[in-house]
């Protein structure tokens, strides 16, 4: 079979939900990703955060096949040995407080839970979430996702979630009553536009929770695991939620999610009230384990602090020489550049010379690359964007308007 061929299997044999780029990635490693014509590309997307440690990182790939030959399959009904070692691992590295574990196998279920949790433990019904948030398309978290696109056609969704302006906490205090169970809220958010939240913004909210008996839900489903320079982004202003989403990197390329709350949230629940029958599987829970030993052995935020320095400085003097960038921002090695039109012709542009790069709605390309990426690569990829950029100014402006 020709890559045509097995590109139209997936166009036909599955619903057309992905927004496919027309290209087959065969093979990984580090930073590269490799199509089926042996074509190399960078990869600044990590599978859309996913691979943050790298693809087919030696230390994960070793935990995976030592685990595969001793249990590939333990259902949560039985104790197992890595899985007991994760979770011991998970709540050392956790914020203080934060010493219950519950695994499943997505980000959006480890929404889904937390929103199960807060509403068990508090027994209140509403939750208040932020415009422009994304926290994935499963009936409960899809509730509490913005994007009407992503919501409309699935109405009525869960009744009792409301949405708010995000960063604006004056707003939440007007809307929260005697019946919110919780806020839910990322740090930055992602599929919104890598949008930084006012400094105080997370303070207020934490503040608000303590004195209406709400729940505080931190989605770092995108942006923990080192991913903005430090382990959870919540470190960049000391909050410490009652309930931590995580998800995409912290497997190394398995599916995992993680729900980490307080022991009074979760020790209102009982046995059967909530459970998955792959969650927390042992071969994914040995590459988490690797993963995040790997993670605190390395100290890797740091490197993904520094990474992303140097490529947000690529990118704003990138900017100061193009009219049609209106704004680099991020934190560690999660970027979003703004551009002042669709960015659809950049991100193929990109991807045609070699680097493949994320949106994050219409007008802003996101960055979201391996914590392996070099300085070189950045400088390349930065570059390839800067061709892209270039190619876009000549189409979309007058001459007289570019110099
Ligand atoms: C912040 C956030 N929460 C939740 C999700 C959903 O994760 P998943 O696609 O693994 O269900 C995502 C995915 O992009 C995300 O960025």
């Amino acid at each position: 079979m020709n890559s045509s061929e097995i590109m139209g299997n997936e166009q036909t044999l599955m619903p057309n939900v992905y927004a496919k780029r027309p290209l087959m990635l065969v093979r990984g490693k580090g930073a590269l990703v490799w199509d089926a014509n042996d074509r190399q590309y960078i990869d600044c997307t990590s599978s859309y955060g996913v691979s943050f440690l790298g693809h087919c990182h030696p230390a994960v790939v070793e935990a995976i096949e030592k685990q595969a030959e001793r249990l590939i399959a333990c259902h949560g009904s039985f104790h197992n040995d890595v899985r007991s070692a994760l979770v011991r691992k998970i709540v050392d590295v956790s914020p203080k407080g934060l010493d219950r574990v519950f695994l499943s196998n997505s980000g959006a279920e480890a929404v889904e839970s937390a929103l199960k949790f807060a509403r068990r433990s508090t027994g209140k019904p509403e939750i208040i979430a932020m415009m422009g948030s994304f926290h994935g398309k499963t009936m409960g978290a899809l509730s509490a996702t913005w994007d009407k696109k992503y919501r409309e056609p699935f109405e009525p969704l869960i009744p009792g979630f409301r949405h708010v302006p995000y960063g604006n906490s004056e707003k939440v205090r007007q809307v929260v009553s005697e019946k919110t169970a919780a806020i839910i809220v990322e740090p930055i958010q992602g599929e919104g536009g890598v949008r930084l939240p006012p400094t105080q913004y997370l303070g207020e909210l934490r503040e608000i929770c303590d004195d209406r008996n709400v729940c505080l839900i931190f989605d770092e489903v995108q942006t923990g695991f080192g991913r903005t320079g430090k382990l959870f982004a919540l470190e960049h202003w000391n909050v410490i939620p009652d309930i931590l989403c995580l998800g995409k990197a912290v497997a190394g390329g398995l599916p995992m999610g993680i729900t980490v709350a307080k022991s009074e949230i979760v020790s209102t629940l009982k046995v059967g009230e909530h459970s998955s029958t792959f969650g927390g599987a042992p071969v994914v829970c040995a590459a988490c384990k690797a993963s995040f030993d790997l993670m605190t052995q390395e100290r890797l935020w740091e490197k993904a602090a520094k990474l992303g320095e140097h490529f947000q400085q690529g990118l704003k003097s990138l900017q100061s020489k193009s009219v049609i960038i209106r704004e680099v921002r991020g934190l560690g090695l999660m970027l979003g550049v703004e551009f002042k039109f669709d960015i659809l012709n950049i991100i193929t542009g990109c991807m045609n010379t070699g680097v493949l790069v994320l949106d994050a709605g219409r007008n802003v390309v996101r960055f979201l690359p391996p914590v392996v990426i070099s300085p070189e690569q950045i400088d390349q990829a930065v570059k390839v964007l800067g061709t892209a950029v270039g190619t876009e100014e000549h189409a979309r402006l007058p001459s007289a308007a570019i110099g």
